[in-house]
């Protein structure tokens, strides 16, 4: 018998109240609501309060992904989180989820992926599911970015906002073609300047002068990674399209990682997708890295923007430099 296609079985997300606007940025640094809104779409995003962590946010989206795939924390096999930004770098942040859930039955662990982590991870679920070395994954993405946001970088401060999003996935045993149809992960690391955070690993260990020369925040060639971004999201839709023999007329749905509605606007506009096809968060949300994807995907599942049947395509892009494609026949 074939390997069973893996499902996404239920999905959940969660952000922190406290939100960030464009005019609160205008008292920060050089900037305006203008500039922001037309080089990004963006109009706020959510940020932390101190005290607020990345696993907060992941186990409330984590524990309604599960409840809506009407399952106990104690069947999840495996839990994936997709992060940048972990609780700590010691254990992974996948185990103190873990240990919050009660899923006392996953292996845990935490993926590195940037923007592309939730894509990475539905990449592995699938995997182990189809080999049947797992039959219930929990893929997470979640951030806290703007503990590393430096607030008087202006090319960086407007972009990042804080969230998480998650999925559940399951063997799909009917005879219909549903589930993950195509995925495809990829990387360049010969890239990895274009959006890095130099101190506080063992390279450059945190000390006084790494910290007061902002060496913890992130830093990004934002002009080098749009070109990057765009080529590679556009490559990665067309592959996994082909791979699955379907074509870009036939996705009812295209959900890009939130970066920069500019981004959106050529990938869709190069791949010949509608724009009523398209979902955009941004405006409300900013980047959110690894949980831009899962976020944006669980709130088009609650608005009824997805029905059984539908070709979904989900594509990334992000600091790796990573890039990755997804489509789902839901
Ligand atoms: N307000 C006003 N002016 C600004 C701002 C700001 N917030 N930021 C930059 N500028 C200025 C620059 O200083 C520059 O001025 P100059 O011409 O006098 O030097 C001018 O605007 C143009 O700067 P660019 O960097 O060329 O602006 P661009 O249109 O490229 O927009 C942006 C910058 C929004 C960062 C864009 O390049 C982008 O979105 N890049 C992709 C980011 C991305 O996708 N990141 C990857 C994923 S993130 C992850 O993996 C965690």
């Amino acid at each position: 018998m074939a390997n069973p296609r893996a499902m996404i079985l239920g999905t959940g997300h969660a952000y922190p109240e406290g939100i960030l606007t464009n005019a609160d940025l205008e008292k920060m640094v050089e900037t305006s609501d203008e500039w922001i809104t037309s080089r990004t779409g963006i109009k706020q995003r959510r940020k932390a309060a101190p005290g607020e962590y990345t696993s907060m946010f992941a186990v409330r989206a984590a524990r309604q992904a599960i409840e809506r795939a009407r399952l106990d924390p104690s069947e999840i096999d495996l839990l994936l989180c997709a992060t940048v930004t972990p609780d700590q770098l010691l254990p992974s942040t996948g185990c103190l989820i873990q240990a919050e859930l009660g899923a006392n039955r996953a292996a845990a662990f935490d993926l590195a992926a940037a923007c592309s982590g939730f894509l990475y991870g539905l990449t592995l679920a699938d995997s182990m599911i189809r080999i049947g070395q797992s039959r219930y994954v929990l893929v997470i993405g979640a951030e806290v970015l703007t503990q590393y946001v430096d607030y008087t970088d202006r090319s960086t401060c407007v972009i990042f906002g804080d969230g998480a999003g998650a999925a559940v996935l399951g063997p799909h045993d009917g005879t219909a073609e549903r589930g993950i149809l195509a995925a495809r992960i990829r990387s360049d690391g010969r890239f990895a300047e274009h959006l890095h955070a130099p101190g506080g690993g063992t390279r450059l260990g945190t000390t006084a002068e790494t910290i007061a020369s902002g060496q913890h925040f992130y830093k990004m060639k934002g002009n080098e990674l749009f070109k990057v971004a765009v080529r590679s999201m556009i490559d990665i839709s067309r592959e996994v399209l082909e791979e699955a023999g379907a074509r870009a007329e036939d996705v009812k749905l295209f959900i890009p990682h939130q970066a920069n509605q500019r981004i959106t606007d050529s990938v869709a506009s190069k791949l010949e997708v509608d724009e009523s096809r398209i979902y955009s968060n941004i405006s409300m949300h900013g980047n959110t890295s690894s949980a831009s994807i899962p976020i944006a995907l669980d709130e088009c599942i609650e608005a009824g923007r997805i029905k059984e049947g539908d070709l979904v395509l989900m594509a990334s892009f992000g600091g790796g430099v990573t890039w990755g494609g997804v489509l789902v026949r839901w």
